[in-house]
C-alpha cells in the first residue's frame, strides 16, 4: 500500500493500525501517547522486521567469511546506505552509535579541539549537547551558551559576532522543551564564516522533517533511531568528509583496525574507525526498516502533518485558563507543547492525565538550564505528538486539561 498521498493530510487512522500497542488500554482508558519526543512507538514492519533478522540473517556482520555472515553484512551495510540517502549524505560518513548522546560524546572526545578553542552551544539545548563540552573545560576550552528571548528564539547577533577562537558551534534543530526549530542553515552559514565546525542534534528534528545535511551545511548531526519509529540502542553521528583525517580514535579495539602490531597500529577509516566491537546489527537493520516506513509516508506528508497537529495542540490549549504555556508566539515548531496548570507540579499534571489514559513526560526533559534560568519554571508538563496521533485526541487533552486546571488549579 502507498501511504503517499500528496496535497492532502496522511491517514493517521490508517497508520494507527501498524502500531500495535496504540490498541492498548492504560487505566481502563485506551492509550493516547503523547510522550514520542523521549521515544517514538514502533510499527509492525520494525518489530515484524527484527524477528525476521534473528530468524534470517543473524551473524556477526564485517567478520567471517561464511554465507550467512555475507548476507549479515549486506543488511548492515544496506541499512547505512538508507541512513545516509535519508540525510542526504554519503555511507562513510554514517557511524553508528547508541543514541544522539553517544554521537555527541563521539564528536567530543575526537574533534580536534585543545586548550585555547571555543566551543559554541546553546541555552535551548538537551543535556546531551551541554555536558559533554562542559567537560572539555578541563583542557582549557572556554564553552559558551547562546542566550534565548522570550519567544524561545536563539540570539542570532551572537552567531554574527563569533570570536575568533570559535572552533565549534553546536546547536539542537529543534528544541525538546518548547518545540522551537532552529534556523540551523543559517547559524551553519555563520559558523563557517567565522571558520567554525558545526554540529547539529537533529535528536527531534529527524523523525519529523527532511534533513539534507549537504544543504543545511551541517560538519557533523546526530540522532536516535527510537524516537523516529526505530528500536533502541541505534543512533547515528554524521561526519563530513572533510573531517575524517582531523579526527581522533574514540573507542578501540576489534574491527576498527586495518592491522596490529604491538608496536604499530593502522586504523581503518571512518565509518568503521568509530566502529569497534560487535554492533547493534539489529538496531541498525531495525533503524533501515523505521526509514522505509517514513520513506513510504514522504516525510514532506510528516511535515505537515506535524503543523496540523501542532496548530491544532496550541489552538485548543490557548482558550483553557490557568494555563502557563511555553511557546507557539511566532516562528517554527514541532509538534510540542510545554505547558504547566497554575498551582500545580508538573509530575501531578502527567499523574492525574495518566489516569485518564495520557501519557505525557513531565519535569526538566534533560534540559534543566533552559527550563529554570528561561521558562523560570521547575519542570513541565510536556506533550510531544507523532504520525499517529489524532485531531481527536488533541481534543480530548485539552478537554481533560481543563478539568485538571479548574479541579485543582490556580485560576
Ligand atoms: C534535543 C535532544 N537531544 C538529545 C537527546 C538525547 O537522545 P538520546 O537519549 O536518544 O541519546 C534528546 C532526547 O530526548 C533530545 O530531545
Amino acid at each position: 500500500m502507498s501511504m503517499e498521498r500528496r496535497g492532502k493530510l496522511l491517514d493517521a487512522a490508517q497508520i494507527r493500525k501498524d502500531f500495535p500497542i496504540l490498541s492498548k488500554k492504560v487505566n481502563g482508558h485506551p492509550l493516547v501517547y503523547f510522550d514520542s519526543a523521549a521515544t517514538s512507538q514502533k510499527p509492525r514492519q520494525v518489530i515484524d522486521g527484527i524477528r525476521y533478522f534473528y530468524e534470517n540473517l543473524n551473524a556477526n556482520p564485517l567478520r567471517s567469511i561464511h554465507k550467512l555472515a555475507e548476507e549479515a553484512t549486506i543488511a548492515y551495510n544496506a541499512a547505512r546506505d538508507k541512513v545516509a540517502k535519508f540525510i542526504n549524505a554519503d555511507p562513510d560518513e554514517i557511524v553508528f552509535v547508541r543514541n544522539t548522546t553517544e554521537a555527541i560524546n563521539l564528536a567530543s572526545y575526537a574533534l580536534p579541539l585543545k586548550k585555547g578553542d571555543r566551543v559554541v552551544s546553546s541555552y535551548l539545548e538537551h543535556h546531551s549537547n551541554i555536558l559533554p563540552w562542559l567537560r572539555l573545560k578541563d583542557i582549557g576550552v572556554t564553552v559558551d551558551f547562546v542566550d534565548v528571548d522570550d519567544e524561545y528564539e536563539l540570539d542570532m547577533e551572537h552567531y554574527r559576532s563569533l570570536p575568533n577562537d570559535t572552533r565549534l558551534v553546536t546547536v539542537s534543530h529543534e528544541s525538546n522543551v518548547s518545540g522551537t526549530v532552529n534556523d540551523v542553515r543559517e547559524i551553519a552559514a555563520l559558523a563557517h564564516e567565522a571558520g567554525a565546525m558545526v554540529l547539529i542534534d537533529a535528536a527531534q528534528s529527524a523523525p519529523h522533517m527532511k534533513i539534507d545535511v549537504k544543504d543545511i551545511g551541517a560538519d557533523l548531526l546526530a540522532f536516535s533511531g527510537h524516537k523516529m519509529l526505530g528500536p533502541f540502542g541505534i543512533g547515528v553521528l554524521y561526519v563530513n568528509k572533510t573531517l575524517h583525517e582531523h579526527m581522533k580514535p574514540f573507542l578501540t579495539g576489534g574491527e576498527m583496525i586495518e592491522s596490529v602490531r604491538l608496536n604499530d597500529v593502522k586504523y581503518q577509516k571512518i565509518p568503521r574507525f568509530y566502529e569497534a566491537g560487535t554492533q547493534d546489527v539489529e538496531g541498525a537493520y531495525g533503524l533501515g526498516l523505521a526509514i522505509d516506513y517514513l520513506n513510504r509516508i514522504g516525510m514532506g506528508n510528516v511535515e505537515a502533518y506535524d503543523k496540523a497537529l501542532t496548530e491544532h495542540l496550541f489552538d485548543s490549549v490557548r482558550s483553557v485558563k490557568g494555563l502557563d504555556v511555553y511557546g507557539g508566539k511566532s516562528g517554527k515548531y514541532g509538534p510540542i507543547l510545554s505547558f504547566n496548570v497554575k498551582g500545580l507540579h508538573s509530575h501531578d499534571v502527567a499523574y492525574f492525565l495518566d489516569k485518564k489514559g495520557f501519557a505525557l513526560r513531565s519535569g526538566f526533559h534533560c534540559a534543566q538550564p533552559f527550563i529554570e534560568d528561561k521558562l523560570k519554571a521547575n519542570g513541565t508538563a510536556r506533550a510531544s505528538l507523532y504520525i499517529y496521533n489524532t485531531l481527536a485526541e488533541i481534543d480530548r487533552f485539552a478537554a481533560e486539561i481543563k478539568n485538571i486546571a479548574r479541579k485543582y488549579g490556580r485560576i
